[in-house]
C-alpha cells in the first residue's frame, strides 16, 4: 500500500472479528516498532503481545470496560524499560519514544489490512500487576490489534491552516 493512503486509512478500530491474526504479519509489525527512530537511539520500548482470552478479559475492566479490548485477539502493551532519560529539550524521551514506534505498529497493521486503536485510558498499577512488569516499568499504552469488524469514520481533524504556522507562531 502506498504510504499516504495507509496513512489515511488507519483509524481508531473499536470492533473486531473472531479471527486471529497470522504470525507471519504479527512478526512484521513487531519489525516495524523495532525499526522507530529513538532518541539517541535508545530503543527503551519493550512490547508485551497479549492473546490469552482471560488476560484481554482483564485489560478490558483495566481500560474503563473497553469491551472491544477483549473482543481483538491480541492486545499490545507497549512499555518503557525504565529509565528517566531527558533530553536537552527537557521532555522526557521515553513516552515519546513507545508512541513512535507504536504508530509504526498501528501503520504497519493498516498496511496489512488490521485494525488498531491508542488505549490510553487504563489503570497502569493493574496492567502493570496482571502483565508482570517490573516496577522500574511503564506500561505507555495499549492498542488491541485484530481484523476490523467495524468501518472507518471520516476523519475529524483541524484544518492544516490552524495547525501549521510559517517562520513563527502567529
Ligand atoms: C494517546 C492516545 C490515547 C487514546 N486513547 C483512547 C482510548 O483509551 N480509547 C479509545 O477508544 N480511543 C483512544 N484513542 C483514539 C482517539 O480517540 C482517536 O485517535 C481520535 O479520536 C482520532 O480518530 P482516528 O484514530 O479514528 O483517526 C487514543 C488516541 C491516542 C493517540
Amino acid at each position: 500500500m502506498e504510504f499516504f493512503e495507509c496513512v489515511e486509512k488507519r483509524y481508531s478500530c473499536r470492533s473486531y472479528q473472531d479471527r486471529p491474526v497470522e504470525e507471519e504479519k504479527l512478526e512484521r509489525i513487531m519489525e516495524a516498532a523495532r525499526l522507530a527512530p529513538s532518541a539517541a537511539n535508545r530503543q527503551e520500548w519493550r512490547f508485551i503481545t497479549v492473546t490469552d482470552a482471560e488476560k484481554r478479559r482483564r485489560l478490558a475492566e483495566i481500560a474503563n470496560n473497553q469491551s472491544f479490548l477483549a473482543e481483538a485477539p491480541v492486545v499490545i502493551a507497549a512499555c518503557a524499560a525504565g529509565g528517566e532519560h531527558v533530553m536537552t529539550c527537557g521532555q522526557r524521551s521515553y513516552p515519546i519514544d513507545v508512541a513512535i514506534a507504536l504508530e509504526h505498529v498501528a501503520l504497519a497493521a493498516a498496511d496489512l489490512g488490521l485494525g488498531t486503536c491508542w488505549i490510553g485510558a487504563f489503570k497502569e498499577g493493574p496492567a502493570k500487576e496482571l502483565l508482570g512488569v517490573p516496577g522500574e516499568a511503564r506500561i505507555v499504552q495499549l492498542m488491541p490489534l485484530g481484523y476490523p469488524a467495524d468501518s472507518p469514520r471520516p476523519k475529524t481533524r483541524l484544518h492544516l491552516d490552524e495547525i501549521w504556522m510559517r517562520e513563527e507562531w502567529r
